[in-house]
């Protein structure tokens, strides 16, 4: 099936039409005419993938990386950044449009991301196995296999991306990956080595301090024993980077039942966001372009305009980063968040950075009852929920308690706009609308509105 893409939509997707029903197809570029083959037919639209490009989009560059084209990584590695953001803020103006929004001050986009690559402050690796030579040896006549990290494959996800290093993170981040492979890749027979994979390891998780140079190191295994710990402890030794070892159980690969243990240095590592430093444990969110999140922090800081003497509440608030970041002005601040480690982060980093006017719950935001919300009436509340958005029940609280005023940041644009609607309905509307792009050469596109009465 032969198709012009006319325009990017939302996920990654370019959009095109035959026969009157909308294609979206994954890697396009506005203006490339491609052949592509449907691969998931839907009632509204159908999605294809790229069989060949037939007349490349003018747009078009040549993407950096060598797997893009199957990794599931990246989206747009394949435009130029310069065309990355305008494309971006077309989609955000298409948004606004299909969801009759009145936004106020329509911002336009901003870069969020020091750098358009390297920018990733964590990364998660699947370990698999594959033989040397496919083409002459069997698993049956015991192949030399070899151990390999992988990224997920989004034509096919069971054939993972077999790759040594990813472009979004930290060169350190590939060598050290390259070095654990050296070290299980020269263990015992080659057979054992499948049986390495398919019974106990399962991934690498590398989350790093980009101000501060520290590296936490996750091993995470299906199995209680993580195979050659010790070899392990001694390669650690030889990487002064890293600060922080853990060996993490996920018996069924379930990431929801996790068992950790620490193998060596201290249970958190370091991060800096302007002027504070915040920890990081391995159970807690954090942002994950460190370097551009002040941008992100200064737009928040901006819209909530706080006046000496002003309550701030900060649901959603991981380890309390924007809390502190929102304190030095504020009488006091209030932080919520549902996971207890990132709740004693957030107490810890209020210590490190000798602020007193905060105090963290740690409690399902969810489950707040009228009276608690009452207590936050005319303060700023800052809202930072997952990428599902909030849930209708906690909007109409949140609107019945009267802020002074909101200011909402999300990660993603859908449940943004239509939790908006959600606030429009019971009198309060964006008055302000800045995206920031802190992910170059993907999909994703951060928000920042300011709500306000509108009644
Ligand atoms: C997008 S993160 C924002 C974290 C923080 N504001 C920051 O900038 O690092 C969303 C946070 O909401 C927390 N969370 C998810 N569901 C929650 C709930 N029902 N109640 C409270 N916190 C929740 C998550 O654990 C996560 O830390």
């Amino acid at each position: 099936m032969i198709i012009t893409i006319e325009k990017l939509i939302f996920e990654g997707y370019g959009l095109g039409h035959v026969d009157g029903k909308a294609i979206f197809v994954r890697k396009s570029v506005p203006g490339d005419e491609l052949e592509v083959e449907t691969v998931n037919i839907k009632k509204n639209y159908d999605e294809a993938i790229i069989r060949k490009i037939i007349k490349p989009s003018t747009k078009r560059i040549t993407p950096r990386c060598p797997y893009f084209d199957i990794c599931g990584g990246c989206d747009h590695q394949n435009i130029s950044y310069t065309d990355q953001l305008k494309f971006k803020d077309q989609i955000i103006d298409e948004m606004i449009e299909q969801n009759q929004i009145e936004t106020g001050e329509r911002l336009p986009i901003i870069p969020g991301s020091d750098s358009e690559y390297f920018y990733r402050n964590s990364i998660r690796f699947e370990f698999v196995t594959r033989l040397v030579d496919p083409h002459t040896a069997t698993y049956e006549v015991a192949a030399p296999v070899s151990i390999q990290i992988a990224r997920h494959n989004y034509l096919d996800p069971a054939k993972p991306v077999i790759t040594d290093f990813c472009l979004l993170q930290s060169e350190f981040s590939n060598e050290l990956c390259q070095s654990i492979l050296d070290l299980y890749n020269n263990y015992g027979v080659p057979d054992n080595r499948k049986l390495l994979v398919d019974n106990h390891l399962w991934q690498i998780k590398i989350r790093e301090g980009k101000q501060t140079g520290e590296f936490m190191l996750e091993m995470i295994t299906k199995s209680s024993t993580l195979p050659m710990e010790r070899g392990l402890k001694d390669l650690v030794k030889a990487f002064p980077e890293i600060k922080s070892f853990y060996h993490t159980i996920a018996p069924d690969k379930n990431i929801y039942k996790l068992k950790r243990r620490l193998l060596a240095g201290k249970p958190v590592i370091y991060e800096k966001i302007g002027k504070y430093t915040f920890q990081i444990s391995p159970e807690s969110f954090f942002q994950t372009n460190s370097l551009g999140v002040q941008t992100l922090y200064d737009q928040i800081k901006n819209f909530a305009d706080i006046q000496m003497g002003d309550r701030v509440v900060d649901l959603f608030c991981g380890t309390g980063s924007i809390a502190i970041y929102l304190s030095t002005l504020a009488k006091s601040v209030i932080g919520v968040e549902i996971v207890p480690e990132a709740i004693r982060d957030a107490k810890d980093n209020a210590k490190i950075n000798k602020i007193s006017n905060v105090e963290f719950h740690c409690f399902d935001v969810s489950k707040l009852n009228n009276e608690t919300m009452w207590q936050y009436s005319n303060a700023i509340l800052v809202l930072d929920p997952p990428r599902a958005g909030l849930k209708p029940e906690l909007i109409k609280k949140i609107c019945k308690c009267d802020p002074k005023r909101i200011v909402y940041v999300s990660c993603n644009p859908a449940t943004f706009f239509r939790d908006i609607k959600v606030f429009n309905k019971y009198g309060l509307g964006l008055t302000k609308l800045q995206p920031i792009d802190m992910f170059p050469q993907t999909h994703h596109i951060e928000l920042v509105g300011l709500l306000a009465t509108t009644r």
